[in-house]
């Protein structure tokens, strides 16, 4: 069994401000280490179901704990968090002896031939996923990913957290965004139908080389899945098209790729309020306007904004215990995502002992030295109770 592999090192930019920083600037000086950090993780759901539907690893709790005590022990020049992830191996016998018929959800595509070519042109799937990406069967609290509709590929991320699919009984957008509601870390999901092989070991799962090869003729079952991702999805993830197990040819036709319309609320602070895809300008010089961090989160950690809070509360905690920062309170965070080059979002927040209104969010990007851009996206601001500004 694969699970999502968090590796130690989750924390990167843990820039505080300084009379260095006159103007504030987006964070981009962590940002490789963060998309490096989550290049281990599985990035896409598996193929069939070769392991059993996984159990998401990702537990906030721990993490935030990492955050913390990353602050109190290391603040504020720079500091990275450890945090505990877990890795579940496969424990399989190979003692197989027969192949079996795998039990699947989707329509059986036999017509006009049981062929990937078949499958790919299939009209139902194309019905499926255009009827799901109408305004009207939309998820409540959720949109369309733009461009996202009816493809023929599932996304590539390192946010990936874990997949479904015995317990869709059809192409049902709204239990998969009740089930991304009801998991941590949650920001988005695709559903689509992925062609299989219908025999394969009952050990294993997949085709057996030597019982039960896959041939480009082998018969096929067709799953419908959805897959869950922890930051919003783009369009341009859209790039796992399938794969061959033998010579049998996995594909995927109608993949519809939906993320929440808005940010997560957290206890204890106001919001979240749309700040669009601009990051906070503190006024300069920043340090005397209550600019405190920023915190970049590795790429395989979701838009979860209990992380910013932890930090926000154990850098009031330090601030008030070390007199650093002139003991001021973390009132204030903007949570968005970074991307570079509109690819490789990295989640990121950046912390205030000053609230900031949405007059305040003007950073769209900037540039580096070499002229990759980099863009602010899914960008929300969150206000400890009482804090709260126009
Ligand atoms: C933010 O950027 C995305 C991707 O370019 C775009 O689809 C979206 O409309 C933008 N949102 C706002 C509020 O400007």
């Amino acid at each position: 069994m694969r699970s999502t592999l968090f590796l130690s090192s989750l924390v990167f930019g843990l820039a505080a401000a300084s009379p260095l920083h006159r103007r504030q600037e987006l964070d981009i000086s962590d940002y490789e280490d963060a998309v490096a950090a989550g290049a281990d993780s599985a990035a896409v759901a598996p193929v069939g179901d070769a392991v059993p539907e996984e159990v998401v690893s990702y537990n906030p709790s721990v993490v935030a704990s990492g955050i913390v005590a990353a602050i109190t022990t290391v603040l504020p020049a720079s500091a990275t968090a450890d945090a505990a992830g877990s890795v579940i191996t496969a424990n399989v016998k190979r003692n197989v002896v027969v192949c079996t018929t795998r039990t699947f959800n989707g329509p059986q595509v036999t017509a006009p031939a049981d062929s990937d070519a078949a499958f790919l042109a299939y009209q139902g799937f194309t019905d499926a996923a255009t009827d799901a990406a109408k305004s009207a069967n939309i998820p409540r609290g959720y949109a369309v990913v733009p461009g996202y509709v009816n493809l023929k590929a599932s996304p590539q991320d390192p946010s990936y957290l874990t997949y479904v699919s015995s317990r869709l009984t059809f192409y049902d957008t709204t239990q998969c965004a009740a089930l991304c509601d009801a998991m941590a870390g949650c920001t988005s999901f695709v559903t689509y139908f992925e062609r299989v092989p219908l025999l394969i070991s009952p050990v294993t799962q997949t085709p057996d080389g030597s019982i039960c090869p896959a041939t480009s003729t082998s018969p096929s079952a067709t799953l419908i899945k959805c897959a869950f991702f922890g930051l919003p999805l783009r369009v341009e993830t859209a790039t796992n098209a399938g794969q061959y197990q033998g010579s049998f040819h996995v594909v995927i036709a109608g993949a519809n790729a939906y993320t929440k319309s808005t940010g997560p609320s957290v206890d204890g602070y106001e919001g979240p309020v749309a700040f669009g895809n601009a990051s906070i300008n503190a006024p300069a010089p920043v340090i005397e306007h209550g600019y405190l961090r920023t915190q970049t989160f590795g790429s395989n950690v979701p838009f979860d904004v209990s992380l910013c809070a932890a930090s926000c509360q154990a850098q009031t905690d330090y601030n008030a215990k070390h007199g650093t920062f002139g003991g001021q309170a973390c009132v204030f965070f903007n949570a968005y995502v970074l991307y570079k080059n509109g690819a490789n979002g990295v989640f990121t927040c950046a912390y205030y002992g000053t609230p900031y209104g949405v007059a305040y969010a003007k950073n769209k990007g900037q540039k580096d030295g070499s002229g990759n851009v980099f863009t602010v996206g899914s960008s929300f601001g969150y206000y400890a109770d009482g804090h709260y500004v126009e």
